[in-house]
């Protein structure tokens, strides 16, 4: 619920737990007053405070008034260089050069339903939504800047986001354009980040703030391996159930910035949006330009709550259908089978292998076009590699459908190879300055996404291939960072336009596949998981996690995955050992325990299985085919943390109304002497009671607060489920 007190000029947005609120002062500013916990018929701008601070500016008018000063004060959207020198939201080049920018309000209206944003992902639903717009305006120039907010009181989600437009008379330039400020009135709060590397995706790490700015973002025109859109503000000692935590995610798939100040009296800002590096926008006068979404979820009793909601948010108001709340085929990927060497016989033998075992889905990945043995070359050219498939795909998939299962393709659509049909007939086409030599990934380009020939001619191509067969599910891979970001078809003044438009270009062909192919199930990849954010998913409703299969390393990665991003989303296979990436052994049960915490599939040769790894695969497959609508749809408990390497990882699934729960759990590397394992469960009901495995009866009391013991085991990285369910 939003309401405007015309009386105190307060504006609150209420959700069902939580409170935010501000109001424009008596000149104008607009002054962030609270976010958190609900509170009700207040004006919360009594804590204000205002002082005469050294070397903290006061605004023109002030006269011998020092007491007044941006520089101290909470804001919505922080100005630019008039007196607060702590994070900007905004930098834009005034046609004088300057970068001065100050906002008063002008205006603002609350209307019923969800504000939507053209070409960028949202979350939607008119439904429980309301959206307040605040109009900003720079009394020295026609800067503008609209302040959307979405309100989805049952979600406890407020949604931004931030539209400016030039109304002078000149074009300006915007340098940095960020989609949230939130001010905290303090700084005694722990910055969480999901960070790593390629391989090694969103492991989570928690400091205090320190003084001065602190950030992640990326710089590589993908949200990137290395650190997430997503970040945590909590309590110092906020734990799974206690303590006050602020998450925020930015819908958003290129680079982007999350920064935290901690400034000198004890406040903090975090700015989240864009990343400001080469990004330089020119906006001629009357034009906008609209900044991504950014979500809040405040959570007043702690991060479990927190993950819960973002969870829910997104597979109710993000994920769009028909594969909202649909459960997902087990797939069999040929990738870590074969890589480049197959042939068709070689494919169906593993379709035939899967569909024995229960699979509902064979996935072609890389190799099955143009020149395509080995990484160096083919990227560009999509038509099918007939000496590896004779008669292509419109023979080999009926074969594949003949088994019962469903066919799925890989494609890079956003890359080219320079040894590549495409590439020869199109150089420039590549991103790529003149005259300096281009620097290769995985030894491919990256196409020009900005431009929209490009972008019609890639279509046309997976539209070819698309109705050459019935796909119902499509890999869309992304295996390198931009570089070399230069775009033949904008003049050098608007360059540093190229980071952005690329992601607006990505998201205008993932949205006209949506629309041609309503039922193809889209699967989100960049080597894995360096394209795994909020902005992704409103487009395919699932993301390879990461190219590290390994079950021990997926613990911490699939963990940190799920501190933002509902489980089904997260992409989990299980594959061969020793593992490709780490060469570590598991036992198979304990590889599909912990695949069974995402989409669930295989990506390995089932026929070098041994008979008994066989029959495991198809109990495995079972359980998951039975459990699947409790584990997607559930809600996800941390067990235990798998970040301070604890002697075993725990999670578990809880469906809505608590009678039923799934309990996993893996050990670590041996330990002698090992002391009894107690698992305290969590999100039971304390008064019904539970048959824990078809055997044992006990309360939920019992088992959250005195636990569930088990046996002590022997070997290396053991798992065991267990399923609860209300007697
Ligand atoms: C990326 C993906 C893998 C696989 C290969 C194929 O690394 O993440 O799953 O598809 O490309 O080249």
């Amino acid at each position: 619920m939003i309401v405007f007190d015309e009386l105190r000029g307060t504006i609150s947005l209420h959700t069902r737990r939580t409170t935010y609120q501000m109001k424009a002062d008596q000149r104008g500013v607009l002054l962030h007053l609270y976010y958190g916990p609900r509170v009700e018929a207040e004006d919360l701008s009594y804590l204000l405070r205002y002082a005469d601070r050294g070397f903290s500016p006061n605004p023109s008018g002030s006269g011998a008034d020092r007491g007044y000063s941006l520089d101290t004060l909470p804001q919505e959207w922080s100005t630019c260089g008039v007196g607060d020198y702590r994070l900007a939201s905004a930098e834009v080049e005034q046609p004088d050069g300057s970068v001065l920018l100050d906002l008063r309000y002008a205006s603002h209206s609350i209307r019923p339903g969800k504000y939507a944003l053209e070409g960028l992902p949202a979350f939607f639903g008119d439904e429980g939504w309301e959206t307040l717009s605040v109009v900003l305006r720079d009394p020295s120039s026609g800067m503008e800047a609209e302040l959307l907010y979405g309100v989805c009181e049952e979600e406890d989600l407020i949604t931004r986001a931030v539209r400016v437009t030039n109304r002078g008379e000149a074009p300006v330039v915007l340098c940095r354009v960020m989609s949230l400020c939130l001010d905290f009135g303090r700084s005694d709060l722990d910055l969480l980040t999901f960070d790593g590397g390629h391989v090694r995706e969103r492991n989570l790490s928690r400091a205090p703030l320190r003084p001065g700015v602190q950030s992640v973002g990326s710089v590589r025109g993908t949200s990137s391996h290395q650190h997430n859109p997503f970040v945590v503000l909590c309590e110092r000692d906020a734990g799974e159930d206690h303590g006050l935590c602020f998450g925020a995610a930015l819908l958003y798939s290129g680079s982007f910035l999350a920064a935290v100040e901690r400034s000198q009296f004890e406040d903090a800002r975090l700015v989240m949006g864009i990343h400001p590096h080469h990004f330089r926008w020119a906006l001629g006068p009357g034009e906008h330009f609209t900044a991504p979404e950014a979500a809040l979820i405040c959570s007043p009793d702690g991060l479990t709550p927190m993950t819960h909601r973002f969870h829910r948010a997104m597979r109710e108001r993000l994920i769009r259908d028909p594969y909202a709340g649909r459960r997902r085929p087990v797939l069999i990927n040929n990738w870590e089978a074969t890589e480049f060497d197959f042939d068709a016989e070689r494919l169906v033998d593993i379709a035939r292998e899967g569909a024995a075992l229960g699979m509902e889905l064979f996935v072609l990945d890389d190799g099955w076009f143009g020149k395509r043995d080995t990484d160096l070359s083919g990227l560009g050219d999509w038509d099918v590699n007939e000496r590896k498939l004779p008669g292509g795909l419109e023979a080999l998939a009926p074969r594949i459908e003949a088994l019962g299962l469903g066919f799925g393709l890989w494609i890079e659509p956003e890359m080219v190879s320079a040894d590549s049909d495409l590439y020869r007939a199109h150089p420039d086409w590549a991103l790529g300055a003149p005259g300096r030599p281009q620097t290769t990934g995985r030894s491919q380009l990256v196409l020009d996404f900005s431009r929209q020939e490009v972008r019609d001619h890639v279509y046309a191509a997976m539209r070819r291939v698309l109705d050459s067969a019935r796909i119902t599910y499509l890999k869309w891979d992304m295996n390198r960072s931009l570089s070399d970001v230069w775009s033949a078809a904008l003049p050098a003044a608007r360059q540093g336009e190229v980071f952005h438009r690329y992601v607006l270009g990505v998201y205008d062909l993932l949205e006209r596949l949506r629309r041609d192919y309503p039922d193809l199930l889209i699967e989100g990849c960049s080597g894995g998981g360096g394209r795994f954010d909020a902005g992704m998913l409103y487009y395919t409703p699932q993301i390879w996690c990461s190219d590290n299969t390994d079950a021990v390393d997926r613990l911490r990665i699939q963990c940190g995955t799920a501190f933002c991003y509902p489980v089904s989303t997260i992409g989990a296979h299980v594959s061969a050992v020793p593992n490709g990436q780490t060469g570590r052994d598991t036992p198979m049960e304990t590889r599909g325990v912990v695949a069974m915490c995402g989409t669930f599939g295989y990506e390995m040769d089932l026929g070098r299985c041994s008979r008994e790894e066989k029959e495991t695969v198809r109990e495995q497959v079972e359980t998951y085919k039975r459990r699947a609508a409790l584990i997607a749809g559930g809600d996800y408990y941390r067990l235990t943390d798998p970040f301070q390497d604890p002697p075993f990882t725990a999670w578990a699934h809880v469906s809505s109304d608590k009678r039923e729960a799934l309990v996993s759990l893996v050990t670590g590397s041996a330990r002698a002497a090992q002391p009894f394992p107690v698992l305290r469960l969590r999100g039971l009901d304390p008064a019904l009671r539970y048959r824990v495995d078809g055997g044992e009866v006990h309360s939920g009391a019992a088992l959250m607060y005195a636990g569930l013991s088990f046996p002590l085991v022997r070997g290396d990285y053991q798992a065991k489920q267990l399923h609860l369910e209300a007697v």
